[in-house]
């Protein structure tokens, strides 16, 4: 298999959850036990990576070195760059060019909470497929907020629309990708979107033209849950407070492989 190295974009100004974000990145804010980051950290981690970068808005990159450190006790190494503006998910993959070397990678946002008994087998299946890029979508009641992927009983991907008013599918692309290790390239022939940032969606939308777009659904048993609002880093705190307490599983936990 030819090396995947993972990102996690951990910027923004999470402008949501003021004035908690005025000495803190959201992404470090406890969700239940631990820092928000440790979650979308242990998913790939789980997809058993060994290189992270992770992306935090300027003069963070201490705190969360403090917080996570090089990953060294969890057998694994993390760097640090960071993103001068909020210019979007696709310029996490501008930013991390020089790093990857010419490797894919699996990118997922440093908010983002996926929970679901099989994700650790279904990444290291979807990273087993060199050559293609994968999207990972999700069926939410309020697909207008996000990116909408339309796709037929094939599973071929028909159509991705950013944000769209009207909508035939209800499955949301998730915060979560995986590229080929021309993502950096294509990332940096895009235009800036009409709110001024480089879009994943439109970076997706060139791997569905050229025909080398997949798609896997977040089915059943599966969550996906979004930590933007004081309602919904709330709700995610007692999600996993439940699963925790509840039903011993532990998530969000970077020491498990
Ligand atoms: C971004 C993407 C969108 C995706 C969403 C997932 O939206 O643009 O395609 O569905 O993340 O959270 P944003 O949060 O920047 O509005």
């Amino acid at each position: 298999m030819t090396k995947v190295k993972g990102i996690i974009l951990a910027g923004g100004d999470g402008t949501r959850l003021k004035p908690m974000t005025d000495l803190i990145s959201k992404q470090l804010l406890p969700v239940y036990n631990k820092p928000m980051i440790f979650y979308p950290l242990s998913v790939l981690i789980q997809a058993n990576i060994k290189e992270i970068l992770i992306i935090t808005k300027p003069g963070e990159v201490e705190n969360f070195k403090r917080i996570i450190g090089d990953g060294k006790k969890w057998g694994i190494r993390i760097d640090y760059l960071s993103q001068s503006k909020p210019k979007g998910i696709a310029d996490a993959l501008i930013i991390a060019d020089d790093w990857l070397k010419n490797s894919r990678s699996l990118l997922i946002l440093g908010d983002n909470l996926f929970f679901g008994p099989n994700l650790k087998n279904l990444l290291i299946k979807v990273l087993k497929v060199k050559d293609r890029s994968t999207i990972f979508a999700y069926r939410v009641s309020d697909p207008e907020r996000y990116g909408v992927v339309s796709f037929d009983k094939g599973m071929n991907v028909k159509s991705i629309i950013e944000k769209p008013k009207r909508t035939k599918s209800d499955w949301a692309v998730t915060g979560l990708y995986s590229y080929d290790k021309n993502a950096p390239s294509i990332a940096k022939n895009l235009k800036p979107s009409k709110r001024g940032e480089l879009e994943i969606t439109d970076l997706n939308k060139e791997y569905l033209k050229r025909n080398k777009l997949d798609l896997e659904l977040l089915g059943e048993g599966f969550a996906w849950l979004d930590t933007g609002t004081p309602d919904s880093l709330l709700e995610a705190s007692n999600f996993v407070k439940i699963l925790e307490t509840r039903q011993g599983i532990l998530i969000g936990d970077p020491s498990k492989k």
